[in-house]
């Protein structure tokens, strides 16, 4: 018996120039969005950002973009409008491809440090953690608005998806991820390195399972920052799709310090829409930019109630607030949760709600939707995988 193997039909010379013309068109209808960040580029560059176009080994063509100074919410934009764009002019079936034009990195190889401009001037260097490809910060300013019940539904439903998910919770003073996944140390030493436990298919790291729930930690803030950092880089993660970091509230040593240190992918906003908690939603998401860290968008938690006796719905911590911080950040939202006490129920017994498949789940379901989306640029685009292996 003899195999063969079918190569897929080459592209056209004529319909590679046609795609690459229509896709420096659409990079520059893309350039006229707000929130792709690409106004200032002059035509010329948005052009040349066009760096290729190939047949893929399924036989569909690929368009390789320069995602060089793009951010994760950037690269959205653009897709989202080269697709548009490619089928507006009756071109179907067309791969968005995001690569930094400087990027020779090999596929799985731990990336070396990056070299970051902070602010006050100071070159810092940040460490990419062995394994993982992804890293996803869940932050607010206000603290108890509901940062460890999104994470944690987050990485439960990612790892529902198939995606290979971590969960680090950060709160040093009041970890929740051991009740909430219903998990418990404590973590054992392999090779110098700490095993991560695992729940609901999440390998999950958290000071809880380090000391005693019950003894208060009275470490004072640098010491906390430094437990943190060292914390991520001492644990035998293995290979991650994506870890997500529930961090403590406010903006502190503990968020400079992983904002500052560690490569993030992206932050999410979690806040109730009251006036209290935006304010200090507002500091996160300037603390973020500053660090030039994409902010991913808003969870806007205890949306409303809905009275279980009547049918009554009350928006207990009310609506124009919340509308008017995302129009003044040009932030979107990703879900509204409503205040439910399944939800809270599920959560203290170790069951994340979006596992139990019931209608409070649709929310964090949607949540975990746009997250896989998000990921989907990086993880199948070729900024970590080559598409043509
Ligand atoms: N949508 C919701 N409906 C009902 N209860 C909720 C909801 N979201 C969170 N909770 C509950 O509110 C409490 C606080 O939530 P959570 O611990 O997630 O907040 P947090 O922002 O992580 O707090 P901290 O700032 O202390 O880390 C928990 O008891 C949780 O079960
Ligand atoms: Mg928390």
């Amino acid at each position: 018996m003899t195999s063969s193997t079918t190569q897929p039909k080459q592209l056209s010379p004529e319909t590679m120039e046609s795609l690459r013309r229509e896709a420096m068109a659409g990079l520059i209808i893309a350039a006229q969005l707000e929130e792709s960040g690409l106004s200032a580029l002059d035509h010329k560059t948005l052009r040349d950002k066009v760096s290729e176009v190939t047949t893929g080994s399924d036989g569909r063509p690929q368009v390789r973009i320069d995602s060089t100074g793009l951010g994760l919410d950037q690269k959205i934009a653009v897709e989202r409008t080269l697709l548009r764009h490619f089928g507006n002019q009756e071109i179907s079936d067309v791969s968005i491809y995001f690569q930094k034009a400087s990027s020779s990195q090999a596929v799985g190889a731990v990336p070396a440090p990056v070299k970051k401009k902070h602010p006050l001037g100071i070159n810092l260097e940040q460490k990419p953690i062995a394994g993982v490809k992804n890293i996803i910060a869940v932050a607010s300013g206000k603290g108890g608005v509901g940062k460890s019940t999104v994470s944690t539904n987050l990485a439960a439903g990612l790892a529902d998806l198939g995606l290979k998910t971590g969960l680090m919770d950060c709160d040093v003073y009041g970890p929740s991820s051991p009740l909430m996944l219903g998990v418990s140390g404590p973590m054992q030493v392999e090779k110098a390195k700490l095993v991560p436990l695992e729940g609901h298919g999440v390998k999950v790291v958290s000071f809880g399972f380090l000391s005693d729930v019950k003894t208060p930690v009275i470490w004072r803030g640098p010491m906390v920052a430094k437990a943190i950092e060292q914390l991520c880089y001492d644990v035998n993660w293995g290979d991650l799709d994506v870890l997500i970091l529930d961090l403590p509230p406010g903006t502190g040593d503990v968020q400079l310090t992983l904002a500052e240190k560690i490569p993030l992918t992206g932050a999410i906003i979690v806040t109730t829409p009251q006036d209290v908690a935006l304010i200090d939603a507002h500091k996160a998401v300037s603390m973020f930019e500053t660090m030039n860290v994409p902010v991913m968008g808003v969870v806007e938690n205890m949306a409303h109630f809905t009275c279980t006796a009547c049918g009554h719905k009350e928006h207990i911590f009310g609506t124009e607030a919340f509308e008017e911080f995302l129009a003044s950040r040009s932030l979107s939202l990703l879900t509204k949760i409503p205040l439910e006490r399944n939800i809270r129920e599920l959560s203290d017994q170790g069951r994340p709600v979006i596992i139990s498949g019931s209608k409070s789940s649709e929310p964090y379901r949607q949540l975990v939707g746009l997250v896989r989306r998000a990921l989907e640029i990086t993880l199948d685009s070729g900024e970590n995988k080559d598409p043509h292996k």
